[in-house]
């Protein structure tokens, strides 16, 4: 299998190219529009078909290159249902299946940290977004995130499935590639919480600044557009 993390800097975003083997069909999760001349060399390299894209949830730090990618090589933008998007060609729902050539994702709906955030499970790995980061969560003070929502996509659906599946989330400050449920469980300080309302009183106390690029990204991400467009 082909499994490339590739990571960007400004925003500390981490995004995946994914295929079974060279010359097959690929899929990226969490594109950052700056890196998609990196993706195309790689796709090239090793003559992958870009068929299909996804975005776990709309960001608010960078600009997505679903647009980009979509324009240079057709291929289909994907995002959950709840998905206020204008540009998605699919919008997929809880449990439902995304494939390309002998890979296969289940698509889980895991809202909390936006209402439109999405884990996709791969076999032994699951692609968690910003809903589960290594050692924290995604905050939930904006974009209708929830607290008590992610508490339930937290400890009720991410944190059941089986405890060695790799952990790979959609941003990482202090330079770590991976992490596992059962490391999360039991090392995540964000998880070490006894009900919702601890964890929802930890979440409202966060006082966390806005992401530089609030605004503008969430403006381009909702409507396809660049940063010059808007
Ligand atoms: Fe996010």
């Amino acid at each position: 299998m082909i499994f490339e993390q590739l990571f960007y800097t400004k925003s500390s975003t981490y995004t995946y190219i994914i295929s079974s083997g060279k010359g097959r069909e690929a899929l990226i999760i969490d594109p950052v529009i700056e890196n998609s001349d990196e993706y195309i060399k790689v796709l090239k390299n090793l003559e992958l078909k870009l068929v299909k894209v996804i975005d776990t949830h709309i960001h608010a730090d960078h600009v997505s290159g679903l647009n980009e990618l979509n324009k240079r090589t057709n291929c289909t933008r994907i995002m959950g249902e709840r998905s206020k998007s204008e540009v998605i060609d699919l919008k997929i729902k809880d449990s439902e299946k995304i494939e390309i050539e002998n890979i296969k994702l289940e698509a889980m709906y895991t809202p909390g940290h936006t209402d439109c955030s999405y884990s996709y499970l791969m076999n032994d790995r699951v692609f968690t977004g910003d809903t589960l980061l290594i050692n924290g969560t995604g905050r939930t003070d904006f974009q209708s995130g929830s607290p008590y929502d992610a508490y339930d996509s937290l400890f009720n659906r991410l944190l059941k499935l089986p405890e060695k599946t790799l952990v790979y989330p959609a941003h990482d400050y202090n330079g770590k590639k991976n992490s596992t449920i059962e490391n999360e469980r039991n090392n995540n300080p964000r998880l070490q919480v006894s009900s919702r309302d601890e964890y929802a009183e930890i979440m409202n106390n966060l006082n966390l600044a806005n992401p530089k690029m609030m605004d503008v990204a969430i403006q381009a991400n909702l409507k396809g557009l660049t940063l010059d467009q808007i």
